[in-house]
């Protein structure tokens, strides 16, 4: 029954409806996916069939984005096309890059490069079409500019100036080259590579969720794309990487770390990098990510933020019985190999591009509008009184 009639009701209160979902639309099946997988009670992440574990030590980013995005793993002639086209893809254009340059210095990356990311259909040769191909090229071409926008706007606020990508590289090889000017390391690559597969995919999240529902208006990926930014830059998603890690920073040793945490639970606070909606044990990307900070923070002859990390763990579980989610290590990890705080969460975005673009296509192609319904919870049968005799 619509609103308009139960307002004429004798009794002046909406006729009931459908319950209210829980709260959040926790449990709700927004839509079917081929997708991602989420078992959170086992703590298994499956993509299109593969276990993310599979995925993070046995293939490259560039190899996950073209699994999402075609549905099966690429040989070695697919791959080597998909690189081809990244890598011509990867220079932005003039107006986005003037558009970066023009930004104050202090405006937030997340903000620089959701504001890139729209300006970015501007000149795209495919902004008029939906297609499946022409979805396909976007993302390609999304996925590579993701690194471009970030290390530039980067460079440009600290009044360097930006590097030009290159070509032979990955998308992680080029994003730490574009980053700190130099070629990187092997193993700072490998770890950047697994850190991407890792934040690639992950079901119904906040920020896919808002890229479906912009693209189910048949809205093209750019604006979805740049929505899902908006939805990720949030402390309860993406942005809880960066305030782990000021945390840990804000603290500088286990003991203070312990009771500063103890102290925020008391106050009812929220701990960065711990829960989530879907997994009740171990977020299994948190495992590997675990490992990686350990590995790098030995490297580097520091474990401090790794061991501080550890520390928190005993504590959160028998406190609040959560876990850590896939934002708790990575913030030590990324902090270890030299990575500003504000570039934590626009990592993440770099790798969840090819998500949200692959879950746009899947979205265009047997579309239909994502338009639910709310219970009413107002006042029904008011009528307007003229100004001059309101209170
Ligand atoms: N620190 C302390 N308590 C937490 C917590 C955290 N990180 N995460 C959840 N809780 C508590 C809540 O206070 C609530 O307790 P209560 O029942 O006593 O009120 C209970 O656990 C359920 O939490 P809720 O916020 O309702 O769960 P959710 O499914 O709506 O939210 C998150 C999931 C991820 C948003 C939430 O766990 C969170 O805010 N985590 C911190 C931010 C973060 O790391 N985000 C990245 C997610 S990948």
């Amino acid at each position: 029954m619509s609103q308009t009639a139960t307002a004429s009701n004798a009794s002046n209160k909406p006729a009931s409806a459908a319950p209210a979902s829980p709260g959040g639309l926790q449990g709700v099946v927004a839509t079917s996916s081929e997708l991602c997988m989420i078992d959170g009670e086992a703590g298994r992440l499956v993509h299109r069939g593969y276990e993310i574990g599979d995925l993070v030590e046995n293939a490259t980013f560039e190899e996950v984005a073209y699994l999402l995005w075609e549905g099966k793993l690429p040989n070695s002639t697919e791959l080597a096309t998909l690189k081809n086209q990244l890598a011509a893809a990867m220079p932005i254009p003039r107006h986005d890059m003037a558009i970066l340059e023009a930004l104050p210095p202090k405006t937030q990356p997340m903000d620089a490069l959701r504001t890139a990311t729209s300006s970015l259909c501007a000149i795209d040769p495919d902004e008029d079409s939906n297609d499946s191909d022409a979805n396909r090229r976007k993302a390609v071409r999304l996925t590579a500019q993701f690194p471009t926008i970030i290390t530039a706007f980067h460079r440009l606020r600290n009044g360097q100036k930006p590097v030009d990508p290159d070509p032979s590289l990955s998308i992680a090889g080029n994003f730490l080259y574009m980053l700190f000017g130099k070629r990187p390391h092997e193993t700072l690559t490998r770890v950047m590579d697994a850190a991407l597969v890792l934040h690639a995919e992950h079901g119904m999240n906040a920020s896919t969720f808002a890229a479906r529902v912009i693209a189910a208006t048949m809205a093209d990926m750019h604006a979805a794309v740049t929505g899902a930014i908006a939805a990720l830059k949030g402390p309860l998603h993406g942005g809880a990487n960066q305030d782990v890690m000021e945390l840990l920073l804000e603290c500088g040793d286990e003991n203070t770390v312990e009771a500063k945490v103890r102290q925020m639970l008391s106050q009812k606070r929220k701990i960065p990098g711990f829960g989530h909606r879907v997994y009740r044990t171990f977020d299994p990307r948190a495992t590997f990510l675990r490992k990686m900070s350990k590995q790098l923070g030995q490297d580097a002859g520091n474990t401090k933020w790794y061991e501080m990390s550890e520390r928190l763990i005993p504590l959160m579980k028998q406190e609040k019985n959560l876990n850590p989610n896939v934002d708790f290590f990575s913030a030590s990890a990324y902090y270890t190999m030299g990575i500003p705080l504000d570039l934590f969460t626009p990592i993440f975005a770099m790798a969840r591009v090819t998500g949200w673009t692959a879950h746009i296509m899947e979205q265009h192609a047997n579309n239909r509008i994502i338009r639910p319904t709310d219970e009413y919870t107002g006042p029904l049968g008011l009528k307007v009184v003229p100004i001059d005799q309101r209170t």
